[in-house]
């Protein structure tokens, strides 16, 4: 869980910095979507560099989700019996958890067909015109409820899924705990902040 986990976020890291240069006009963006196809040439082919990369982030979607099925099977033979009060038998970050995964991993399918492939694009969806495609999707009121509740979903999850990481890979010591405690909190803020800006760049006209 924790080393496909800080691997997606790296990939998020790397995305939200992306998305910021919708900011700097549609020649900058799109020519950053244009590089994401051209990474690593001339050694490498057209996309390779890019299938790459979707081949390993799609490889850690699967390998967390089997480890969170099997964490959860693990929980429950833990403790086959229902307890007599009828208290619930998760946490409310673990449910949590548990909810934004779901939501996350939808999200994912709906944002690839949206902004990737354009099955599911409001309007007319132009391959290697990303900046328009954003502007299109954030112009729909569904487009901003989908994408918002997402992120807040991403902040909450990386929240704890950091921290839980940390925890795993073994904390050290209370001031570390502190300090990593901070950089969970840090980082959901800075990603879900990142991600909420774009649609409300567009909602206000900043972006368009
Ligand atoms: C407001 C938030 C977001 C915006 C505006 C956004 C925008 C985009 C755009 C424009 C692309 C296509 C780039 C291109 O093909 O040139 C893309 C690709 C992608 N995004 Fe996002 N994104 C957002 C949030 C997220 C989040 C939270 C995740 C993960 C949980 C994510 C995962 C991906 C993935 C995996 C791809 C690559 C699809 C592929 O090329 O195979 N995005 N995003």
């Amino acid at each position: 869980m924790a080393v496909s986990g800080l691997l997606m976020l790296g990939y998020l890291v790397a995305h939200v910095a992306g998305n910021l240069k919708v900011f700097f006009g549609p020649e900058e963006f799109n020519a950053y979507g244009h590089w994401l196809r051209v990474m690593g040439a001339p050694v490498l082919h057209h996309e390779w560099a890019l299938w790459l990369v979707r081949i390993v982030l799609l490889a850690a979607v699967v390998a967390h989700a089997v480890s969170a099925y099997q964490l959860s099977r693990r929980d429950v033979r833990a403790r086959p019996t229902a307890y007599v009060h009828r208290r619930k038998r998760s946490s409310y970050a673990t449910r949590t958890m548990r909810w934004g995964g779901i939501i996350l991993a939808l999200f994912i399918v709906w944002h690839v067909l949206d902004l990737t492939t354009g099955t599911v694009h409001p309007g007319g969806f132009e391959e290697g015109k990303p900046y328009q495609n954003v502007v299109d999707t954030f112009s729909t009121w569904y487009g901003n409820v989908i994408y918002i509740v997402a992120m807040l979903a991403v902040g909450l999850h990386v929240r704890h899924g950091f921290w839980s990481a940390a925890q795993t890979l073994g904390v050290g010591n209370a001031r570390r705990e502190r300090l990593l405690r901070g950089l969970a909190n840090g980082l959901a803020l800075v990603l879900t902040a990142g991600f909420i800006s774009v649609p409300v760049a567009v909602m206000t006209g900043v972006v368009g």
